[in-house]
């Protein structure tokens, strides 16, 4: 008796790591946070507060669009800090998901952008504007990046080359903190991206001291 329950136990546990560790249940996860947001449009909408809603929405998927920039940028150097936690290796193994999903709320944003303004017209007359220019040309960043974001594309570009265009999502994520510091005013960017700023610092120190194992043969006293 004790036996059987210890095995169903057992699979109980295996089955759920199977599920946790599919693609499925990530993108799950990820979609959870859209949630939220698309009860507030169908709530407004009843309420016949459609642009409100567009507004809400705006803002809401431009924050979550820049926490998963975030926390995709913070794997590797969370990575140097705690080599052997499975969290982050988990993550690691999954940070394709996070940019998708970030580019995707990304679009949300956009699409919202023009619901709420309306008109062709309007998004024009603004597009050269600093705030807004600055999330334009993120996103445009972001394009490309999201299209070669698969094993085919990596093999196709070249890995140096495909690696070469990944690293444009720094310049990107410096446009999302001028962009959010301008058309928000809020300090709290500047916490979230010092954060990482800090979290790069650390880990560009780290490999900057990493002894490289040629010196350390070539002078074994210093090692
Ligand atoms: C296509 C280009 C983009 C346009 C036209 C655009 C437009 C806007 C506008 C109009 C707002 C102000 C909303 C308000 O009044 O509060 C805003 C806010 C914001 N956007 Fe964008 N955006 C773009 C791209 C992006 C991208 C690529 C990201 C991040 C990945 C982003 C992140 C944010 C954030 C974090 C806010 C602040 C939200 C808040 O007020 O709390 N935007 N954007």
């Amino acid at each position: 008796m004790a036996s059987a329950e210890k095995v169903d136990t057992h699979a109980f546990i295996t089955a759920l790591k199977k599920i946790v560790s599919s693609a499925y249940f990530f993108w799950a996860v990820l979609a959870l946070p859209s949630v939220p947001l698309f009860l507030t449009l169908a709530e407004e909408s009843q309420r016949h507060r459609g642009a409100a809603a567009a507004h809400e929405i705006v803002e809401g998927s431009g924050v979550l669009a820049t926490f998963l920039l975030l926390i995709a940028l913070s794997l590797s150097p969370l990575e140097t800090i705690f080599p052997k936690s499975r969290v982050v290796g988990w993550l690691l193994q999954r940070r394709r998901y996070i940019g998708i999903a970030a580019f995707s709320y990304s679009i949300v944003h956009l699409v919202f952008y023009f619901v709420d303004l309306g008109s062709l017209r309007d998004v024009l007359a603004e597009f050269a504007t600093p705030g807004i220019l600055t999330g334009w040309v993120a996103l445009f960043i972001f394009v490309p990046m999201a299209i070669t974001s698969n094993t085919v594309m990596t093999r196709v570009m070249g890995w140096r080359r495909w690696k070469m265009l990944q690293r444009g999502v720094y310049v990107a994520a410096v446009l999302v903190l001028a962009h959010w510091l301008i058309v928000d005013t809020e300090p709290a960017p500047l916490i979230f991206f010092g954060a990482l700023a800090l979290l790069e610092c650390y880990r560009l120190w780290k490999n900057l001291t990493k002894r490289k194992p040629r010196e350390t043969l070539a002078n074994p006293v210093s090692a």
